[in-house]
């Protein structure tokens, strides 16, 4: 697996220093409130593990499931719930933890759908942020790190459901996705 890694991004202690200032930060700005935090899966799952035990106040959490489809289909854009909440967002200070953030396409259509049950907050903190792709804007919080126009795998994120148990984040090598070169 290690020899499909062309670079990598970001090493894993680099990684947990990041997870720590946002846990930090997150303890800070919800202490006496009441704190749901909505993973997005799968991609975000390694994050968000990381992520609560940095959190130093009580936390609930609750995780989505959506499936999206690529620019080649007829469909582009459009978002589909496949997994939702088991808890009630109504009046709760939501903060919805995403592994990247990329067209934004993705977290649109999940935030309309969380404002529309009443939150009594909703920010969004990613760990990720690959902003020259952005064709919606998006309001992020809590943000870990700047991405380039680069398709990153590891510590959660696929490629072909495969490499998300990387410890690290980092690129393929371009003769995995395209092998016939
Ligand atoms: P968006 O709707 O384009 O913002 O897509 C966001 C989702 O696409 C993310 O939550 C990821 O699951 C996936 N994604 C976007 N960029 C990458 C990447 O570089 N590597 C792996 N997954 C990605
Ligand atoms: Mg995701």
């Amino acid at each position: 697996m290690l020899d499909h890694i062309r670079e990598v991004l970001f090493t894993e202690s680099e990684i947990e220093e990041k997870v720590k200032l946002l846990g930090a930060a997150i303890s800070q700005d919800y202490r006496e409130k009441e704190l749901l935090l909505v993973n997005v899966l799968k991609g975000g799952v390694i994050f968000l593990a990381d992520l609560i035990r940095q959190i130093t106040i009580p936390v609930v959490i609750d995780f989505m499931a959506i499936s999206s489809y690529g620019p080649s289909t007829e469909e582009f854009g459009i978002v589909r719930l496949v997994k939702d909440l088991e808890e009630s967002v109504s009046g709760k200070d939501v903060l919805v933890v995403e592994d990247i953030i990329d067209t934004g396409l993705t977290l649109t259509y999940l935030l309309r759908n969380l404002e529309s049950r009443d939150p009594g907050s909703l920010r969004v903190c990613t760990l990720m942020d690959k902003s020259v792709r952005r064709i919606v804007d998006i309001p992020i919080y809590y943000k870990g790190f700047d991405v380039p126009d680069v398709f990153v795998v590891g510590y959660g994120l696929d490629y072909e459901q495969k490499y998300r148990n990387l410890p690290f984040i980092g690129v393929l090598k371009k003769e995995i996705y395209y092998p016939e070169e």
